[in-house]
């Protein structure tokens, strides 16, 4: 059985009284918990943290990082502006995406920094605009060793330009004068040790065939463990080994280059819990299964369905019996369900809860990054769940309304 991560009973209580549920509910305790670790961390020539803003685009958590000195990576023109919105400013922002800006004219006369991840982009950026700085997002040949869905370097992806292209890449910096100063090599989520000192190596590698790079940025994060089988990536023995291999790299070129990280999901991912409800407890007969259906899942908590993964569930009641159950969500889909067997969307998999009845509260843990920012939102017309923030003088505040169900049809035109 699981524990609360940050909340109380009391504050559950009190959140049950004054919100709808299902709601996320933030701490900014841990926010700036998990800011201060990444910052503190030592590096050989200097690092800088950018959130990778994708896993929660809240503009309070983004309010949180910037006023911890932590930069940003966005995925479209679109995450800029929202940046801006929390008061970032241009030169604080790149963008990585796959899609290249159609505004990118004004992106690059304004200075935002391009992550280009194509030779297309690149020659875009040429044309606008020839003497200026560009990054290049590489596709190294090796991805993280976690499972694939969640992996982006091997040849089975279409992220950054794969690694054979380096010459077409030279060739068009020089035809429209680009100086190419950072190499942006993210392998994937979920990484081991092992797994980012060999990244290291490889983009170390590619740092030696531009001569103009002066920073390594190596994308996203590391593993970390939610469900008690998983093990934490050690940060000390990463930071230590890709630390190392930067120091060799100086002793050998006499090149200093900086280290770039763009967390997500390990920087935030201890800092959300969702409170939601068992509206109904249904079976499948004598040979079949118990199911307890929710008020929420796909729509709040889209990752786990989505990659087959499993997550932390808690029901506050007080029973000492147990009972095996298979926990779906409210949306009539059929893979809408939380306990499969793990990287299965299919299999189910029944854990031991307390016995449940209707209307016991369950709270889901570690569920901050890349849920509310994916969330299946209004799939079957459910209204987008509202978000809370603990703050560090224990204060409960909404910091996004729950939607009001005729938000769900405002954009839409009558024309019949
Ligand atoms: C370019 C880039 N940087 C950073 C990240 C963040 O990865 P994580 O959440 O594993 O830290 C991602 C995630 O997909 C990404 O695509």
């Amino acid at each position: 059985m699981h524990e609360l991560n940050f909340l109380t009973r009391e504050q559950i209580s009190d959140i049950e009284e004054n919100f709808t549920t299902p709601v996320y509910v933030y701490s900014e305790e841990k926010l700036i918990e998990a800011a201060d670790n990444f910052l503190a961390f030592p590096h050989a020539f200097g690092h800088t943290v950018r959130y990778a803003m994708k896993a929660n685009a809240n503009i309070n958590i983004l309010k949180i990082f910037k006023n911890k000195g932590i930069k940003i990576d966005c995925s479209s023109e679109y995450e800029a502006y929202r940046a801006l919105q929390a008061g970032y400013r241009w030169e604080d922002l790149q963008i990585s995406g796959q899609e290249t800006p159609r505004n990118l004219v004004d992106l690059i006369e304004k200075w935002v920094f391009m992550v280009a991840t194509s030779l297309k982009q690149i020659e875009e950026v040429g044309k606008i605009k020839s003497g200026i700085k560009i990054w290049v997002r590489l596709n190294p040949g090796m991805g993280s060793w976690a499972f694939k869905a969640i992996s982006t370097g091997w040849e089975t992806s279409a992220f950054g330009i794969w690694h054979e292209y380096v010459p077409e890449v030279k060739e068009l910096a020089e035809r429209y004068n680009l100086e190419i100063s950072k190499i942006h090599i993210h392998i994937g989520s979920e990484n081991t040790p092992e797994s980012w000192t060999e990244s290291a190596s490889i983009g170390l590698n590619f740092i030696s065939q531009f001569e103009s790079a002066t920073i390594l940025d190596m994308g996203g994060w590391f593993k970390k463990a939610i469900m008690p089988y998983e093990q934490s990536a050690d940060l000390q023995a990463i930071w230590k080994s890709v630390a190392g291999k930067f120091e060799e790299f100086y002793e050998k070129t006499g090149r200093k280059v900086h280290l770039e990280v763009e967390p997500g999901k390990y920087m935030v991912i201890n800092s959300c819990s969702v409170i939601a409800k068992i509206d109904d407890i249904v079976d499948t007969w004598k040979n079949g299964y118990k199911f307890i259906r929710t008020n929420t899942w796909m729509t709040e908590m889209p990752r786990v369905p989505m990659y087959g993964v499993q997550q932390p569930v808690i029901v506050l009641n007080d029973s000492e019996e147990t009972e095996e159950y298979v926990v779906v969500g409210h949306c009539c889909e059929s893979w809408d369900i939380l306990t499969t067997k793990l990287y299965s969307q299919e299999e189910l998999e029944a854990i031991s809860l307390p016995k449940v009845s209707i209307w016991d509260t369950i709270v889901v843990e570690w569920t901050w990054a890349y849920n509310s920012s994916m969330s299946m939102k209004n799939y079957n017309s459910f209204p987008e769940a509202g978000e809370l923030l603990i703050k560090s003088n224990w204060e409960i505040v909404e910091m996004r309304k729950r939607q009001e169900v005729s938000d769900i049809w405002r954009n839409e035109i009558e024309v019949i």
